[in-house]
């Protein structure tokens, strides 16, 4: 038996003036979105931003359902859209911001982590994860693969001898 460790980086800022001007500027339009959620079962607002290549930018906010799990989560929402309407664009940076918040932002959920991996294992590039909820400090994840480790692999199943 082995005793096995990995490690997870990931960057904190505490305010958004400690960031560049292009991801101050992109949480700014992520948290003025948050507006179109349409959350009335939980009233926990979300929104996302995808920033393609080319800067194109795509938003999504948290849509749900009286029947529960019709509804979708942001980042979702967001990336879906994006991959719809450019299907040959990389994606750079997902921004997710909550309404809500404490000291420490809210991850995405793991099926929101799954579908975003499809993308960056696609596109064989880091998709940037940049967090924030409410005042919260700001978390910086440089790949989805530092917020899903020991990810599924379609390159796995899909390999022929
Ligand atoms: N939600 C998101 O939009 N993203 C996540 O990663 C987690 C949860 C939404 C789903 C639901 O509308 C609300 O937040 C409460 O779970």
């Amino acid at each position: 038996m082995i005793d096995k460790k990995i490690e997870i980086k990931y960057k904190e800022y505490d305010t958004i003036n400690d960031l560049s001007n292009l991801d101050f500027n992109l949480i700014k339009l992520t948290h003025e979105n948050l507006g179109n959620s349409y959350s009335p079962y939980s009233q926990f607002k979300v929104s996302s931003l995808i920033l393609l290549e080319d800067n194109i930018k795509v938003l999504g906010t948290n849509q749900e359902n009286a029947a529960y799990p019709s509804g979708l989560c942001a980042e979702r929402v967001a990336v879906f859209s994006a991959k719809s309407t450019h299907p040959n664009k990389k994606i750079e940076k997902v921004i997710i911001v909550t309404e809500q918040g404490h000291e420490f932002p809210f991850s995405p959920c793991g099926s929101c982590r799954q579908a975003l991996m499809e993308y960056e294992l696609n596109q064989k590039s880091p998709i940037e994860v940049i967090l924030k909820s409410g005042n919260s400090k700001i978390w910086v994840f440089e790949s989805i693969k530092d917020l899903l480790p020991f990810a599924f692999e379609a390159e796995d199943i899909l390999k022929k001898e």
